[in-house]
């Protein structure tokens, strides 16, 4: 009877031990699963807060220094090439009451980016406009150099 009992046993035991591991396994294989799902969820979660921190940061220092973006050793190119011939050093051998100079830019409401950028693609009385010549890259790089010789005196 006890050895009956023993097998019975033996088999029981035996069965429940199977049943336990494959359920184990298919809970660990669950749960490899659903972790992974959960880690990629929450590393897309990470990278896309580095992104977002990475453009506002690239953004607000655009706006603080504009010259930052733009290429200047480009502008100083693209200076010589095309603006030095009426500009040279930041004169202005047409008109002589418009130099580049910072106090000029400043009372002719020109000492912003986006003004010199209009002006050198549109062009005003005797001055050419680049539009057709520059690219918009171009015209970025030459417009910042322009603002950074003027703080700096064209020195
Ligand atoms: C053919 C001569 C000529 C060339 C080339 C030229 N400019 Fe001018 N620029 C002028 C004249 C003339 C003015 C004054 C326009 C006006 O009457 O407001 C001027 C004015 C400016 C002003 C405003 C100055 C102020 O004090 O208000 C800026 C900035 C400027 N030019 C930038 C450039 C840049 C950058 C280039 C090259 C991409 C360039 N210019 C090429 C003749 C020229």
């Amino acid at each position: 009877m006890s050895y009956l009992g023993g097998i019975i046993l033996r088999k029981v035991t035996k069965f429940d031990n199977r049943s336990f591991d494959k359920g184990k396994k298919k809970f660990e294989d669950k749960r490899g699963k659903y972790g992974k799902q959960v880690f990629t969820a929450e590393m897309r979660r990470v990278v896309g807060w580095i992104v977002l921190l990475l453009t506002v940061c690239s953004i607000s220092l655009a706006k603080v220094n504009p010259g930052w973006a733009a290429d200047l050793s480009n502008g100083a190119a693209v200076f010589s090439a095309n603006c030095a011939a009426c500009h040279m050093g930041g004169k202005n051998v047409v008109n002589a009451a418009k130099t580049l100079q910072k106090e000029d830019l400043q009372k002719y409401d020109m000492y912003d980016i986006e003004k010199i950028k209009y002006q050198v693609i549109h062009g005003k009385a005797a001055m050419p406009a680049f539009g057709g010549r520059l690219t918009a890259e171009q015209i970025e790089d030459v417009a910042a150099y322009v603002l950074a010789q003027a703080d700096k005196g064209w020195k």
